[in-house]
């Protein structure tokens, strides 16, 4: 572990009571939700229209939705476009897969998504007890991505210091919201609970996924991806190692050196450039930010959150 500033040291085996909150995050059906979302959630649940074959990706913030847009995007439009003029070479994955909440429902309570072509892939961040009944309803297909809550603080810390005119949790406070469930989009647990639970009661609808174990085999999970999805790769495509070069063409080194990551404008006006969606894509990384302590504490509330659902998490790594 670095010695460095922002480490959470040993005193990390305590609740900090006066660590922050957050002023704009909000209690909103039971979970914490960013208050400027409250009213595109509201129209989301009421006027989306799910169909059969949309797909969507759900994540908490910072569990690799970036990288999931991606694959998805290459998958199911690898028969209209080739790599080398994919959308993707010019836009941000967060430009062609658009969120419900961050997006649609918040630029327009009832916008037109006709004239999406199918199949229609959407994103959010919301738990599975806030989706529109509709997709509820519906035989459409969700994938969720967890990953390490410990590199997802990290990641969430660095991208909040980042974004602009929103509220700068150190990373003390970031890590004190997790354990109090307070987090945007939090609790973490019962926002993972809801999608491990569907994903057992329909397989078919719902695949959960792990950021780790697709870092780890990444062409294996993207076999599984498409097979889920719909979009199995053929004997010619597996001769040809199509999977394989979906998996070269979305990697964190490729994705963060296209022009448009590197210097695009993202969606919104609160995260300056694309550049903030790269960071450094490892899996790992909090052990130069936390202290064993810390590792502790918060394993231990997640060992107790998650007993008994069958969801396990590698926390140490
Ligand atoms: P780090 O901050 O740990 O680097 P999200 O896309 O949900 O906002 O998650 C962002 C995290 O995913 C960041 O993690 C980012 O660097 C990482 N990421 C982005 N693209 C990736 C890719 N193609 N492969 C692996 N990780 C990626």
């Amino acid at each position: 572990m670095e010695d460095k500033e922002s480490n959470i040291g040993s005193s990390s085996s305590t609740p900090n009571l006066i660590a922050k909150s957050n002023p704009n995050i909000t209690q909103f059906q039971g979970f914490s939700v960013p208050s400027h979302f409250v009213s595109g959630i509201i129209s989301f649940q009421k006027h989306f229209q799910a169909l059969d074959d949309d797909i969507i990706i759900a994540t908490k913030p910072k569990s690799g939705t970036t990288w999931l847009k991606a694959l998805v995007f290459s998958i199911v439009n690898r028969h209209r476009f080739t790599l080398s003029n994919t959308p993707l070479n010019f836009a941000n994955p967060h430009q062609l897969v658009p969120y419900f909440d961050l997006n649609l429902y918040k630029e327009n309570p009832n916008p037109d998504l006709s004239t999406i072509p199918s199949p229609r892939i959407f994103s959010t961040h919301l738990p599975y007890p806030m989706l529109a009944d509709s997709i509820k309803h519906s035989n459409c297909r969700i994938i969720y991505i967890i990953r390490n809550p410990f590199d997802n603080i990290v990641s969430y810390w660095h991208f909040v210091n980042g974004m602009t005119n929103v509220f700068k949790p150190s990373l003390e406070d970031c890590f004190e919201m997790f354990c109090r469930g307070e987090e945007a989009y939090g609790p973490f647990w019962d926002h993972a609970l809801g999608y491990w639970n569907m994903s057992l009661e329909k397989p078919l609808n719902v695949l959960f996924l792990r950021y780790e174990e697709l870092k780890e085999d990444s062409v294996a999970q993207t076999k599984r991806l498409a097979e889920f999805l719909g979009f199995p790769f053929s004997m010619e495509e597996e001769k040809t190692g199509m999977a394989n070069q979906i998996v070269d063409f979305c990697s964190f080194n490729n994705l963060k050196d296209l022009e448009v990551n590197k210097t695009g404008k993202a969606p919104g006006p609160r995260v300056p450039s694309n550049k903030l969606f790269f960071r450094s894509g490892k899996v790992g990384d909090y052990v130069n930010y936390f202290c064993p302590a810390a590792v502790e504490r918060l394993s231990n509330i997640l060992k107790e959150k998650l007993s008994g659902s069958g969801l396990t998490l590698k926390l140490i790594y």
